[in-house]
This record gives structure tokens, C-alpha cells and sequence, in this order.
């Protein structure tokens, strides 16, 4: 199929991604309204005043990206401070909305492409690709939504989970046995919190070598897994990318022998280090290598699990064994001089910057449709293919049913086969409205199905923090907490306020029919679940301005509380709307409100819904399982 609004404009020797699944008509020259430097290979287009660029995906900063620089360059990187360019993931469309006049652009190149959207130049948009190998996608719409769904109709249809993924999840790295899991499961059920999964960490591995389970913090295992779907909980083990070198091993020793794994230039596989120790990374580019390691799922499938994240997928490299040799021999030869401040400062460079290092990425290679190439000119392919790698997997070894899958890394392409979640957050304030800013960006580059970690991953997180941001959390649809080793406990049964925890969880419940009807449309139709404002009142200035409210799917605005101390907001209504102040999904007040600013109260415990004019919101009654909640029987809200 042929997509007329857009064109496609190659530059180089591109690479078939797999981003794309439609064509578009190619174009000889530049981009229109673009300049190129031939000698630099950049693009540059000159932004009007009231131009917005709203898109990219997964990057910190607001919902318009203006005034930043972006670098798609996915990075294992848990600091996600705003004068950070490159987070995980690399989702490179973007529209240009200067309010009458609006275009798309999708660059697909999966090497380092740095956005640089009036940062240099408050006026000027530069888009520079590392490597000049870029197929560039110009897309036209008369609106921002009608760009987005002729961008989505190009790189095809998104990921759709089984229902009960809906739910409510539970994580925590440091279960470490079936005991602490079975716990888990008791306390929510104890107080009646709804709970549909319980994520295991690294912890439930031996050695963390992937598709292995303990067998002494896990014995039998495959009744373990049906004792929790007893209860109604799926269990959802995480995947590494690397695997762990040591004899024996089934998957290191077989795809050593079939040269599976990514090799140097001098044909040796790559020794990079991550959470098991030394490991090798599977060339999931390689399309036998893919389907081999995607095979290996079925180990944990046949025990009866039913959804994997997949992560450390940029890939995260701890270090390499060649360049840890190189900065031993750097350090020695630092200890032999005098060091003055500055030559202090070089050898505290060379050590600090052995993680992820650039140069590392220059080390392997992959077998990619028959070509060797570096694996920096595709890095940011790698997670996608590790994803596509076991939801490929999943249509051969279970395919009459659905599996949950997401990914850390990712890349435009990778949500036709799962979700992902945005890595390793922290328990800040400004992380929650971190969360609220990326959704809409992730929706329209596909990745419907998404969520943070909610509570924060790193840091200590507050009962009041986790209160808010489970409040936001209910509208996202992956909805999981998650916090690291170390860190405050954050099970929502750890805080004082297990009552209005209960309420929060019970009210995503309810929501369920209107969250899964709107995802399904957002899926079907091309569209968003979660929108700025600006999207859909497009006469409406004020709306450009909206960083902190969301339209989720057709019906509602929310407006979250993203701050401490804070018993309010102001809001801006764009229209008369249906204020729904929920403290359960029982136990609400509703307010028809006049267009306009206002200051609403929010306490700690109540959640803001705004029923659109002519809308309704469905509730139903909620359930312990998603699956249980009858999408029938429902009461309804209407404006
Ligand atoms: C990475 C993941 C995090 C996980 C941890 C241990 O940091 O992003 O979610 O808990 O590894 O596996």
C-alpha cells in the first residue's frame, strides 16, 4: 500500500529498518521547506514564531520540544535530568504545528540522529543524522491528528496486550523468592486491593542467566507459576539481553557453536559485561540468531507464564574485557606522572566513563541482511529486535494466546511488537509530570501501550508521591509499580493510607471498559489514547500552552496534582465541562464548569475527570482481575 500524503526522500545507503510497512512516494532532491548541507548531511528548516514541535517520543523536557536538543541514541542511563539528550528509546517523528499549517517528519536512520529544535538557534530546527544513511519521510495533514494517523498507517498497526495487562502490577527488584512473591499477593489481598500481576526481577534467575529460574528460592516452579494464576496473579519475569558465559550453559554454549553472538572486527565474540557477569550479546539482527533466542521463551512459557519485559536492551554494557584492559593500562600509566589538577581530572574521565561507553559500541558488529555493519551505525535497532525477536517467538510457540510484552529500549518499528515502560525514573515530583509529558508523545509514535514506573524506581518515594502519581497512573495503560534495590519499600500495603490506595486501584477498575475501548480505538484507528490539548482545539491558543493536562481518548480531560503540598490546581477548561472529583469509583461529585481558568481542589485522596461536552464515562464495577470486570454492567457518567 501507498500512502499519498507522504513522501519519502533517501539520502546514502539507508537501511531497511523495519520501521516502516507501507510505501510512500519517493522524491527526488530535499525535503520541501528544508535545507540540507551536503558535507554535514543536516536538514535544517526555519521555525516560525508560533511553530510547536511536539513529538520524539520518549525525551525528557515538555509536550512542545522547542528550545532543547534531542539525541536519539538509546542509552542506559538511570538520571533522567532535563539537560539530558538521550534517554532509551528512539521514536523519531515529530509534527510541526504552527496552528494553521502543520507537517509530520519521521527520520529513519538508526544510528545517533541529534534533534536540535531552536536550541543552537532559538529559529531553527536542525536535524543531523551521525551517519548519513537516512530515509526521510515528509508527512502532510490538514492537523496534527490527521498527520499522526497517516505517520501511524506507515509504520503499521501497535501493539495490543492481553486484557489482563490492563490491570494493576506489582514490581519490586529484590524478590528474591516464591515466598516474597506469595507475600506480596497476600497483603494486596488482605486489604482487597485488585492485583493482576507480580513482575520478577533479575533475582528469580540463576546467576541471572536468562531463561533459568533458581530452583532453590523457586522449587517447582511451574506449580508455583499455577498457584499464582490461581490467585488471579500473572507472573511477569523479566529478559536480559546479555547472556551469561559459563560452560554448561545451554544458551551460551549453543549459540556459541552457531555464532549467534555479535563478534569484534576480528571475528571474536564481544565480552561485555552487564548484571551476569561477563556475557555475549545475541546478534538479534541476524534474522536465525532472532528466531533462536526467541525460541528459548518457550522454557518459560511451557511453565505457564504469559508476559516478559525485556530490558538492559540499548544494550546496557557494564564495560567490555577489551576496554577495561585498555584503561588498566591507562592507569598505570596515569600513577607513573605527576598528576596535576587537570591531569586529575583526565584520569578521573577515563575511569568514570567506562560504562556505555561510545567507543564500545564501535567495538562489534552485526550480520544484517547479509551485510557486516558496526553495530553504532544501527545501534538504536537493538532492543527493537530483541522485542520482535520474542513476540515473533510467541506466534510460533503460543499463538493462540496473548503475550504481555514490553521493552526498555526501543526504536520506531518495535511497537507493532510490544509496549515499552521508561526505564529508570526516580521518586521526584518532577519525574510524575516527566511521566504526564512523555505519554502523549509515546502514543503518537505508536507505543500506545506505556507506563513509568510509578512511585519512582530510584530514591525514596513518599506516600504522598505515590498517592498522586497512582492518581495519573490509573489513565496510563500500563499501569505498574516499580522501585529498585535499595530503595524505600513501595508496595502500596507499606503506606498509612491503604483505604484511599484501595480506592485509587479499584477506581482504574472501573475505568477499564472506557481505558480498553479507547486504547482499542487509538490501536484500530491510528490514533492517540492520550493527546495535548492543542491536538484537538486547534482554535484555541491557550490550549498550546497546556503542558500539564491530557485528553485521554475522546471522552475526558484529566488534570493531575503533580505537586507536594498541594490541595488544588488551576486547571484551564477549553470548553463548559463535566468536573468529576472521584475519591472511589462509588463516592464522587460531579460539577458541570463553565470554559475558562479555574482553581479546582484536589485533596490528597481525589482524582479530577472532565467529561466532555456530549460525552460520557462508562463505569463499571470493579473487580480483583481485569478479566473479571463486567464490561456490561455499567453505570454511566454523562456530561
Ligand atoms: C534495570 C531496569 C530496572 C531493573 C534493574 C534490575 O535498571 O531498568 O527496571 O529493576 O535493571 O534488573
Amino acid at each position: 500500500m501507498k500512502i499519498d500524503n507522504i513522501r519519502k526522500y533517501e539520502f546514502g545507503n539507508p537501511y531497511e529498518t523495519g520501521a516502516v510497512v507501507c510505501d510512500a512516494e519517493k522524491m527526488i532532491g530535499i525535503p520541501e521547506g528544508f535545507g540540507y548541507d551536503m558535507e554535514t548531511g543536516t536538514f535544517t528548516y526555519r521555525l516560525n514564531e508560533k511553530d510547536m514541535v511536539i513529538g520524539l517520543g520518549e525525551t525528557v523536557r515538555g509536550i512542545n520540544k522547542r528550545g532543547w536538543i534531542y539525541i536519539s541514541n538509546n542509552a542506559d542511563d538511570p538520571v533522567h535530568d532535563e539537560n539530558k539528550t538521550s534517554l532509551y528509546a528512539s521514536q523519531n517523528f515529530l509534527i510541526v504545528d504552527g496552528g494553521k499549517d502543520c507537517f509530520g517528519v519521521f527520520i529513519d536512520n538508526p544510528g545517533s540522529v541529534t534533534f536540535d529544535i531552536g536550541y543552537t538557534d532559538t529559529n531553527v530546527m536542525s536535524i543531523h543524522p551521525e551517519y548519513n544513511d537516512t530515509t526521510f519521510y515528509l508527512i502532510n495533514g490538514k492537523s496534527p491528528l490527521d498527520i499522526v494517523r497517516s505517520f501511524r498507517t506507515l509504520v503499521g498497526k501497535s501493539y495490543v496486550p492481553p486484557m489482563w495487562a490492563f490491570g494493576y502490577g506489582q514490581s519490586r527488584w529484590g524478590y528474591k523468592t516464591a515466598d516474597d512473591i506469595r507475600e506480596v499477593a497476600r497483603r494486596y489481598k488482605e486489604l482487597g486491593i485488585p492485583l493482576d500481576m507480580i513482575y520478577m526481577d533479575i533475582d528469580y534467575m540463576q546467576d541471572f542467566k536468562d531463561f533459568t529460574v533458581n530452583p532453590e528460592r523457586f522449587p517447582d516452579f511451574e506449580n508455583f507459576v499455577k498457584e499464582m494464576k490461581e490467585e488471579g496473579i500473572h507472573l511477569v519475569p523479566i529478559i536480559d539481553a546479555g547472556v551469561k558465559i559459563e560452560d554448561g550453559y545451554d544458551v551460551y554454549e549453543e549459540g556459541k557453536e552457531k555464532g549467534y553472538f555479535c563478534k569484534k572486527e576480528n571475528g571474536e565474540d564481544l565480552v561485555a559485561a552487564v548484571w551476569p557477569g561477563k556475557v555475549h550479546f545475541p546478534d538479534f539482527l541476524n534474522d536465525e540468531a532472532r528466531k533462536w533466542f526467541g525460541d528459548k521463551y518457550k522454557v518459560l512459557t511451557d511453565a505457564g507464564i504469559e508476559g516478559f519485559w525485556n530490558d538492559m536492551n540499548e544494550p546496557a554494557i557494564f564495560y567490555t574485557e577489551d576496554h577495561l584492559k585498555e584503561v588498566f593500562a591507562q592507569v598505570k600509566e596515569f600513577e607513573k606522572k605527576e598528576l596535576d589538577i587537570w591531569g586529575f581530572f583526565d584520569f578521573k574521565d577515563v575511569v568514570g566513563s567506562i560504562a556505555n561507553n561510545p567507543e564500545d559500541y564501535r567495538r562489534f558488529y552485526h550480520d544484517f541482511n547479509g551485510r557486516k555493519v558496526r553495530h553504532d551505525r544501527v545501534h538504536n535497532l537493538y532492543g527493537f529486535y530483541m522485542t520482535r525477536s520474542a513476540s515473533e517467538a510467541f506466534e510460533r510457540i503460543t499463538p493462540d494466546k496473548k503475550i504481555l510484552m514490553f521493552s526498555r529500549a526501543s526504536y520506531t518499528g518495535m511497537h507493532r511488537y510490544g509496549g515499552v515502560w521508561t526505564g529508570d525514573n526516580t521518586s521526584r515530583w518532577s519525574h510524575l509530570l516527566m511521566n504526564i509529558q512523555m505519554m502523549p508523545a509515546l502514543s503518537m509514535n505508536g507505543f500506545v501501550f506505556s507506563g513509568a514506573d510509578i512511585g519512582g524506581f530510584g530514591g525514596h518515594t513518599t506516600e504522598d508521591l505515590m498517592m498522586r502519581w497512582i492518581a495519573f497512573g490509573i489513565f496510563t495503560p500500563l499501569f505498574r509499580n516499580h522501585s529498585a534495590l535499595g530503595t524505600r519499600d513501595q508496595e502500596l500495603y507499606r503506606f498509612e493510607r491503604t483505604g484511599d490506595f484501595k480506592n485509587l486501584i479499584e477506581l482504574r477498575y472501573a475505568l477499564i471498559p472506557y481505558i480498553y475501548s479507547e486504547f482499542m480505538k487509538a490501536v484500530d484507528e491510528n490514533g492517540m489514547y492520550m493527546k495535548p490539548l492543542s491536538f484537538e482545539y486547534r482554535e484555541d491558543d491557550r490550549c498550546r500552552e497546556i503542558e500539564d493536562q491530557l485528553l485521554v481518548g475522546d471522552s475526558i480531560m484529566i488534570a493531575p496534582v503533580y505537586e507536594q503540598n498541594r490541595t488544588g490546581r488551576n486547571v484551564y477548561l477549553p470548553e463548559d465541562m463535566k468536573l468529576v472529583r472521584f475519591r472511589s469509583y462509588d463516592d464522587y461529585d460531579t460539577e458541570v464548569l463553565e470554559k475558562g481558568d479555574r482553581y479546582i481542589k484536589a485533596e490528597l485522596n481525589e482524582v479530577l475527570v472532565f467529561i466532555r461536552p456530549g460525552k460520557e464515562l462508562p463505569l463499571a464495577k470493579p473487580a480483583r482481575q481485569a478479566e473479571k470486570v463486567d464490561m456490561k454492567d455499567l453505570k454511566v457518567i454523562k456530561f
